[in-house]
């Protein structure tokens, strides 16, 4: 019987899509640190939220389901959703080198493939990720549940999670051979 398998295509373009995503969040990020003006309470909401809506974005676009997962989770929407998304945070915490991987998966009753990339604390982050009591006033408000703190330069700080359905390679298999 045939199986169906990780399509490359889709595979590459959702690698490519996370490395975009995660570019966005540090060049959003270092641009804060760099601004000489103190940071507003908005520009301050614009390095992690836009990151979510683009997410979103690529979901929908794509028929994909794309998440932030984290053990240490600000927004409660990001905890690890699954036995295996909590396996894959652990196998990123024990092994520092690996920036991502994929396997086969059942998410919600659909099989597919389940990309994963490591997310990584940079000097940047920490304002808002840093130590507790230095967290910016409107997260220590909007985030009561928060555990995203007291993060260092080069811990995991969680990781992208991209699910490709089957039936999305299969139509563009489809489209493909029409
Ligand atoms: C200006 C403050 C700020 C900075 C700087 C910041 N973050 Fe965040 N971060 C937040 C907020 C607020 C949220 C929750 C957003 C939401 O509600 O979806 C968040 C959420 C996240 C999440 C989603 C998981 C979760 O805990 O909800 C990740 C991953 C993340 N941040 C990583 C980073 C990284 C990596 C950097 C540095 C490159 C960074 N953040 C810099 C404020 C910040």
């Amino acid at each position: 019987m045939a199986q169906a398998q990780p399509e490359p295509a889709q595979l590459a373009k959702a690698v490519q899509e996370i490395e975009n995503l995660d570019a966005m969040r540090s060049g959003l990020a270092a641009y804060l640190e760099d601004a000489a003006e103190p940071p507003t309470a908005e520009t301050m909401k614009q390095v992690c939220k836009p990151v979510g809506m683009k997410a979103m974005q690529l979901s929908k676009e794509n028929g994909w389901q794309v998440k932030q997962l984290a053990k240490k989770y600000r927004n409660p929407a990001h905890k690890p959703d699954s036995l295996a998304a909590t396996n894959a945070l652990s196998t990123f915490e024990q092994s520092p080198e690996l920036m991502g991987f994929w396997e086969k998966e059942t998410l919600n009753d659909q099989t597919g493939t389940r990309y994963y990339r490591r997310i990584t604390v940079e000097a940047s982050c920490l304002a808002c990720h840093g130590l507790k009591g230095n967290r910016p006033q409107f997260v220590k408000d909007n985030y009561p549940q928060d555990l995203a703190y007291n993060f260092k330069v080069d811990d995991l700080r969680g990781m992208y999670a991209v699910f490709i359905p089957d039936s999305v390679q299969q139509s563009v298999q489809t489209a493909l051979s029409e």
